[in-house]
């Protein structure tokens, strides 16, 4: 064993240890998931590749850990090539524990955040080769104050706004810009997550306008990279130098850095075009298509997200049992997994019949007046209370305990699935009950809403039509996570098309010509602006307008 490889068995060991002492929760909190040494030493191996043989490497880790990619560097490079190494590490243990491990390798750890790091100025200190796996850390983890600071600084050195939506490890990469040295070369092993969502937008706009995009190769998601944290990884390679007009990128998908499944390259102006990105190297960019879509037909939200599931959503029996007041409860539909068949069936009053029959705990009244008028309730707020009430979305309700309105949706669909035969199921509701947000609620829009009503047989055949929503389309504008799950937001539901739906409704006896101009002037006007959107046999530009539609 050489000395090097001593010291990464070392490293692998110290790494075990430290991650043990922590729970989840805090290693979510810094977004502590180390790099495993295999992939470790692909990513720097392929990043060398892109600087010149002869170039001394100046390297920087701003997200050391313990050093899997330092370690992995000094087995792919001999020491007259290594000019220099620096690392920055946030947190003390992993930072003293790297620190004591390299000390005689000449690297120069910060144990410091980086964020708040001075800039070097003198060029030939600026790193020519940075690798990073940086802190998967969500928006609401963030403290407010932090985020408004890192934005602040994006925006001062790149001129960029960033979504408060936006994880840390996407101000990371924006921030570590100004480090780098001309022509010098970035590697990120990043969420997958930036190709597709809107807060991707600001990465996205750095890669194609700011740096040379070099390549992005996507793990298959079913093939989770770090056994301990659930996200589908990606590598983005960068140069800091303008991209070129005509600046292509190698997309490679599954199988490994060196041997990936498929490859494409795809220009610039393609992906300048293209929303999401994860499409690559697989599909083709997607034709901008004249066809409706499920968002010209519903309002689509998520269900109610009630901050702590086990407090706020019980049995009627554990209802009753509590002696809360039926006047702060609302039926709820159970999970997708508890539903029996795609048809949930009402009681006469309104409650789904399924198995478990759920309420959800929804009150508005004061805490004065819960105390003084419904004293079993005000006792069980005051046990809940300690676990519950500031919780990230309680705090942010008034009081804590309310739920968002979110009225008995005929459609709904599942959020969250697998790619399976059939991933994306559609449920109709005749009840009354609410749904949790693991389902989206569609609600027909006004003109939907009138034929619907006018005839009771049409639910059952729209219901069918949303059947018949291609799977691929679904999942294509999805998003995908890691262990193959991926997930529908509203937004992306609403652009799935649905020329099938104008089908089904024409059949009505309102598709008289009344109606018909009736429907066609509804799809119009509620329909995304400036989109075009096919009605009957023409096709019609949407007029610019927004409009918000009512819950
Ligand atoms: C995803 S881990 C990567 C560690 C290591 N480079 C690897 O690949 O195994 C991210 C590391 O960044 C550290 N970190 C989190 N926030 C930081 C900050 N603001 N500045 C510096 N390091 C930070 C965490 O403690 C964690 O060790």
């Amino acid at each position: 064993m050489t000395k090097r490889e001593e010291l990464e068995a070392e490293r692998v060991a110290l790494q075990r240890t430290l991650d043990g002492q922590r729970t989840q929760a805090e290693r979510n909190r810094l977004g502590q998931f180390a790099t495993p040494p295999r992939l470790a030493a692909s990513v720097v191996e392929s990043a060398l590749k892109l600087l010149p043989s002869t170039t001394r490497v100046r390297f920087l880790d701003p997200a050391f850990g313990t050093g899997s990619f330092y370690s992995a560097l000094l087995g792919l490079v001999d020491s007259p090539h290594l000019r220099h190494a620096m690392g920055f590490e946030i947190d003390k243990e992993f930072g003293l524990t790297a620190a004591k491990l390299w000390h005689s390798s000449g690297l120069n750890l910060h144990i410091a955040d980086f964020t708040l790091a001075r800039v070097p100025t003198d060029p030939a200190a600026k790193p020519n080769l940075l690798i990073c796996n940086p802190p998967y850390v969500r928006h609401h983890h963030l403290d407010r104050d932090v985020k408004m600071r890192l934005q602040v600084t994006v925006k001062h050195r790149l001129g960029i706004e960033v979504s408060g939506l936006s994880g840390l490890y996407c101000y990371f990469m924006l921030m570590s810009h100004a480090w780098m040295a001309d022509d010098g070369v970035a590697a990120w092993l990043v969420p997958s997550e930036f190709m597709d969502v809107g807060y991707g937008q600001a990465i996205k706009h750095y890669l194609l306008r700011q740096v040379e995009l070099l390549r992005i190769h996507r793990f298959n998601p079913a093939d989770v990279q770090f056994e301990d944290a659930l996200v589908s990884s990606s590598v983005v390679w960068l140069r800091n130098r303008q991209p070129m007009p005509d600046q292509t990128v190698l997309f490679s998908y599954g199988g490994s850095i060196e041997a990936p499944a498929t490859e494409r390259l795809v220009s610039a102006d393609e992906l300048r075009l293209e929303r999401k990105w994860t499409r690559f190297p697989t599909r083709a960019p997607r034709a901008e298509s004249a066809c409706a879509r499920l968002g010209d037909f519903f309002v689509i939200r998520r269900g109610i997200a009630t901050g702590a599931n086990g407090s706020f959503i019980m049995t009627r029996e554990q209802a009753r049992e509590r002696g809360l007041p039926a006047e702060c409860l609302r039926p709820i539909l159970p999970s997708p997994r508890h539903l029996a068949t795609d048809e949930v069936l009402a009681s006469k009053d309104g409650a789904p019949r399924t198995e478990p029959q759920l309420v959800l705990l929804d009150c508005r009244l004061p805490e004065d007046r819960v105390r003084d008028e419904h004293p079993p309730l005000w006792r069980y707020f005051e046990k809940i209370r300690p676990d519950v009430a500031g919780r990230y979305l309680c705090t942010r309700r008034t009081p804590w305990y309310a739920q968002e309105r979110r009225p008995a949706a005929p459609f709904l669909c599942t959020y969250i699935v697998r790619a399976t035969a059939r991933p994306f199921r559609f449920i109709l509701n005749h009840s009354q009950a609410t749904a949790a947000n693991v389902y989206l609620l569609l609600y027909p829009k006004p003109f939907a809403a009138r034929a619907l009503e006018a005839d009771p047989g049409l639910k059952r055949q729209v219901w069918q039509a949303l059947n018949r929503c291609a799977s691929n389309t679904m999942l294509d504008e999805g998003r995908v996570y890691g262990g193959d799950l991926h997930k529908l937001e509203p937004g992306e539901l609403a652009r799935v098309p649905a020329d099938h739906l104008l089908e089904v409704l024409p059949t009505l006896p309102e598709t008289e010509p009344a109606f018909r101009s009736l429907f066609a002037e509804a799809v119009v006007r509620d329909a995304h602006p400036r989109r075009r959107v096919a009605v009957g046999k023409r096709v019609r530009r949407m007029p610019t307008r927004r409009r918000r539609p009512a819950d």
